[in-house]
């Protein structure tokens, strides 16, 4: 019997694709990722650019359905509407700074850009909520930095 795999939620923010204007390549990226590391992926939302809406689902994804793990991507920028980061910490029992910190770590090797990101990495009860960059070339490059570890710690928080 397979053993039970660690669950995972993706939540996309950005305005044009909740809107429908814009196809949401990245979320799609992530889910992807996440699936070919050996998650369940049980949840997907695309969201606008919006702090209540985005804390809400922070909230029903880790209190509701416990998921382990929760990737956002979008909306961590120098924007007006990039409220992403402020959102994540707003529910955060305990803070986890150095999954964002390898995250950036890793892409400024690629980008200088990526010190523009302001995403952040925290933990609310059992579940681990990393913030990556909305382009499809970060979701790879910051997955790339972080998904390998990331499955010993979810083991620790279980
Ligand atoms: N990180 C990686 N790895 N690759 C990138 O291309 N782009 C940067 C940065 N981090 C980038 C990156 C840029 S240009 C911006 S503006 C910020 O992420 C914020 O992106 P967001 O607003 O889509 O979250």
């Amino acid at each position: 019997t397979e053993k039970t795999k660690l669950t995972a939620a993706v939540i996309t923010l950005s305005d044009k694709g909740a809107m429908g204007l814009r196809e949401d390549d990245s979320g799609k990226r992530v889910q992807e990722r996440l699936m070919l590391a050996g998650y369940r992926v049980t949840d997907y939302v695309l969201l606008p650019d919006n702090e209540e809406k985005l804390r809400n689902e922070l909230i029903r994804l880790a209190d509701e359905k416990s998921v382990n793990l929760i990737i956002t991507t979008g909306g961590t920028g120098f924007s007006q509407r990039d409220v992403t980061p402020e959102a994540t910490m707003s529910v955060a029992t305990r803070n986890a700074p150095g999954i964002a910190e390898a995250i950036r770590a890793e892409s400024l090797k690629v980008t200088g850009r990526a010190m523009l990101s302001r995403g952040v990495s925290v933990i609310r009860n059992r579940t681990l909520i990393v913030n990556i960059p909305g382009s499809r070339k970060a979701v790879d490059e910051c997955l790339d930095a972080c998904l390998p570890q990331l499955e010993h710690g979810l083991n620790i928080l279980l």
